[in-house]
């Protein structure tokens, strides 16, 4: 079984303010964003002149900015979004969208380095990952949305795929509509497209898992996950997949053979070896390749 023990990292380097003459300036991004006046920002300017300093180290001497307006306008310069303290429009789990400078967050993006050395292949051409885990509460969620989020920050077209028809969470995380979804689609839906775009954070979609239904095996078994996906590949990057928990359900090794691949998340002091050795198993059995297994020390 591959781990992700030592992981390599491809993230981004921290965004440098001299690096950044020919894109739009911080001061500007400030204003437009409501952070700060053009008054205030006149006075910030002055000080700057004076002094010798930077946009960011004058205006937070002048007690305008915080560190924390500075390194969010940064991000949005170098079109690295994340969302600002007390914005609250998505759920505070997500915490690449919230806390992307944070250990957890820096631990997402050597996993996702993993995970493009290992099965995002351009070469290849690979696009779909199922993430699994054995029992309700191990963290599947919790990491596949958050990684959805450090992969469409790399740029990646990156879509999130809820196919947990039990109980789904995806749409509770980024508060959008559950219905319509993945279980309408393969019902026959042909209504508009329910796959959602979100403003915040350019480059990532998500279908929601839609309305929860009697017979979510046998939806999932239909020849029409396989073609969405098919078809949901030709126009994304990367897909990640939300499953229920593989011991409870057998949906989600139906879902791990559709996408191709699958990813284990195993729990720090809950998930015991068995459990994973199972699994594993379980996903080798069914056809589709372990990619690797994440340990949420969460
Ligand atoms: N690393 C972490 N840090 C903080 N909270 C976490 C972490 N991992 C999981 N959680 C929280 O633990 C709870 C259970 O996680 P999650 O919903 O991702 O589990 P799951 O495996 O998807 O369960 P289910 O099979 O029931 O859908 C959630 O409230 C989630 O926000
Ligand atoms: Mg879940």
């Amino acid at each position: 079984m591959t781990t992700f023990a030592t992981p390599l990292s491809l993230s981004r380097p921290e965004p440098a303010e001299e690096d950044v003459v020919t894109r739009r300036s911080i001061g500007a991004i400030l204003i437009d964003s409501g952070r700060i006046s053009p008054e205030d920002a006149e006075r910030v300017l002055r000080a700057q002149k004076t002094h010798g300093q930077r946009f960011g180290e004058a205006a937070i001497q002048l007690g305008l900015l915080t560190e924390e307006d500075i390194r969010h306008a940064l991000s949005h310069q170098f079109d690295y979004q994340y969302l600002p303290a007390g914005d609250t429009s998505l759920s505070s789990s997500l915490v690449a969208a919230y806390q992307p400078f944070s250990e957890a967050v820096e631990q997402l993006r050597a996993l996702r380095s993993q995970l493009m050395l290992r099965w995002f292949d351009a070469d290849v051409r690979r696009k779909a990952l199922a993430v699994l885990a054995p029992v309700s509460g191990t963290g599947a969620s919790f990491i596949v949305s958050n990684l959805a989020i450090v992969f469409s920050q790399l740029g990646e077209r990156t879509l999130l795929i809820d196919a947990n028809l039990r109980a789904p969470t995806q749409h509770h995380l980024f508060r959008i509509d559950a219905r319509p979804g993945l279980s309408d689609l393969l019902s026959g839906y042909t209504g508009p497209s329910p796959v959602v775009r979100l403003n915040s954070f350019m480059g990532l979609s998500i279908l929601p898992a839609g309305t929860v239904p009697p017979n979510p095996q046998e939806l999932l078994g239909r020849e029409a996950f396989k073609d969405l996906i098919a078809k949901y590949s030709r126009e994304h990057d990367v897909i990640l997949i939300d499953t229920p928990a593989a011991g409870q359900y057998a949906d989600s090794q139906i879902i791990a053979t559709r996408a191709g691949a699958a990813l284990m998340v195993a729990r720090k002091n809950q998930t015991s070896t068995q459990q994973l050795t199972r699994l594993a198993r379980d996903v080798q059995q069914h056809g589709s390749l372990l990619v690797g297994s994440v340990l949420n020390d969460g």
